[in-house]
């Protein structure tokens, strides 16, 4: 039956304008001809040049009219009173279960230079925790403020880690190597999203062996497919979920599960919603939320043009000024619906990359790494779907309580580890400052996620006190 199996194949990707991927069948193994026939399977060839033309149509269309937000909910111009009232809520959601987390941590983090999943990087801080391992100790934070807030004994907030195939087993190895930072290995679930085979400008499928193609993740809007093929909406439902937070793996000050946010948009009645920080200058390399063709989305940078990023309100203010840190709620129910709806809306973006493929020219297949951009990737965004909610909440925070990005390598004037391990430390002291404590000295400063969250509880171990930099404060379990 492999005979007929592969002669189908073949029929059906000559068809299609990928019979190349047949160059160096005959030559292959038994076992090399069904790893081929398996991956070649998985392909729904037919639909490509459809998939690829729609990509490359919304390319060019540029996008379409771009207009400022209307309206947004601000923690940075709101009375306390109110910002504390959506913090209580977020936390009485989370105290009675309802609120989920996911990270998405399937992309390959190339720009930063390491060959591990991005969560296992180590940005220098006095600990030399791991991003995951920042993240997993404020979600155990959180569980406890939210478990006191509700007089529960203990409180569970279920963690979803999207990877891909690439991210996969070295997450999942790092985080049992860790026994999950102290986590419950049961309310940690990893899925993986998706993959799209990598193709040259016409659509011609590259080969990474003569055996396999070239994949890469389907980008972070893979999401919204992996949930429910993967069964994570159905563990959701089970556990009586019904608020997920979402957030990317590189932002080191990131707030998981964040009460506010979650709070702002329960109170909102929303069924998506977006955390925004005001951009730092016009070109900061951030998406922008603003209105598309009316409705409330995210542009990236690359694609919003030039003279909107520059342009000012009557105080001089940016009027594209809301910055993407990729933190979305959704209720449960819309990433159901999302399930369903989003493929078939779905238009991907396109990804000029350097490609390493085999050369189909060469006797035995041998692999050319190109200099320059010889191909494309096609990815989804995370935020493509924001059309398509019914009431959308957007939320402006402070910048310096939220975002630390970790992108490019070490020493690069922006997004590196060096900027985001000084933010994080000015963070920390702001919260030792608030609590009534004081600081000499030079040199980094770190909290221990396990003492505080976002600032609170400190006061009875800092204030009055004068700390010397450099400083790890810790738990006291931890100084062991
Ligand atoms: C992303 C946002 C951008 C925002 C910036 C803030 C998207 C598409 N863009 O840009 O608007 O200003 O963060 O830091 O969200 N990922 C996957 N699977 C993939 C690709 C990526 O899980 O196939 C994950 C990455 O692991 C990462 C996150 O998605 O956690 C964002 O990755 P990336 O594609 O690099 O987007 P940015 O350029 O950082």
């Amino acid at each position: 039956p492999i005979f007929s199996i592969m002669e189908d194949l073949r029929a059906k990707f000559e068809a299609n304008k990928q019979g190349h991927l047949f160059t160096f069948y005959d030559k292959l193994s038994e076992s090399e001809k069904s790893t081929l026939l398996e991956d070649l399977s998985s392909i729904d060839v037919a639909a490509l040049p459809t998939m690829l033309a729609n990509s490359l149509e919304l390319e060019k269309a540029g996008g379409g009219d771009f207009q400022p937000l209307k309206s947004l909910g601000s923690v940075i111009n709101t009375d306390k009173a109110t910002v504390d009232a959506w913090y209580k809520k977020g936390l009485e959601a989370i105290g009675s279960g309802k609120v989920a987390v996911i990270l998405m941590a399937g992309g390959q983090g190339t720009r930063l230079g390491s060959s591990n999943p991005k969560g296992m990087y180590d940005i220098g801080m006095p600990s030399h925790s791991s991003l995951f391992r920042m993240q997993a100790e404020r979600l155990r934070r959180l569980q406890v403020i939210a478990a006191a807030a509700a007089g529960a004994p203990s409180v569970t907030i279920p963690w979803y880690i999207m990877t891909s195939p690439m991210t996969y087993h070295p997450t999942k190895a790092y985080f049992e190597a860790e026994s999950f930072f102290g986590l419950s290995p049961a309310q940690v679930t990893f899925f993986n999203q998706g993959t799209l085979p990598a193709m040259s400008e016409d659509g011609a499928i590259f080969l990474e062996t003569p055996s396999s193609v070239v994949r890469a993740p389907d980008g972070n809007g893979g999401i919204y497919k992996a949930l429910e093929v993967e069964g994570v909406l159905a563990d959701m439902a089970k556990r009586g979920i019904s608020s997920i937070h979402t957030y990317c793996v590189d932002n080191a000050l990131v707030k998981l599960g964040d009460p506010t946010f979650v709070g702002y948009c329960l109170e909102q009645g929303a069924d998506c919603g977006s955390k925004v920080i005001p951009k730092a200058y016009p070109q900061e390399a951030v998406g922008c939320c603003c209105l598309k063709n009316g409705a409330v989305s995210v542009v990236e940078y690359s694609e919003l043009p030039k003279e909107k990023t520059e342009l000012r309100g009557d105080s001089g203010e940016l009027l594209f000024s809301a910055a993407n840190i990729a933190n979305h709620y959704y209720s449960l129910s819309f990433l159901q619906r999302m399930a369903t709806e989003f493929p078939a809306h779905v238009a991907f973006h396109i990804a000029r990359k350097k490609i390493a493929h085999i050369d189909l020219q060469s006797e035995k297949g041998e692999k050319v790494t190109p200099t320059a951009p010889n191909g494309i990737k096609l990815e989804g965004f995370i935020f493509d779907v924001f059309p398509l909610a019914e009431k959308m909440a957007v939320l402006e925070a402070p910048r310096a309580a939220e975002f630390a990005p970790v992108k490019n390598a070490p020493g690069s004037p922006t997004d590196s580890p060096d900027t985001a391990r000084a933010m994080l430390s000015a963070e920390y002291e702001a919260w030792i400052i608030q609590a009534g404590g004081m600081l000499t000295g030079e040199g980094l400063v770190e909290i221990s996620p396990l003492l505080s969250y976002s600032g609170e509880g400190l006061e009875a171990l800092v204030a009055g006190k004068t700390f010397t930099r450099p400083l790890h404060l810790k738990k006291e379990e931890e100084a062991a």
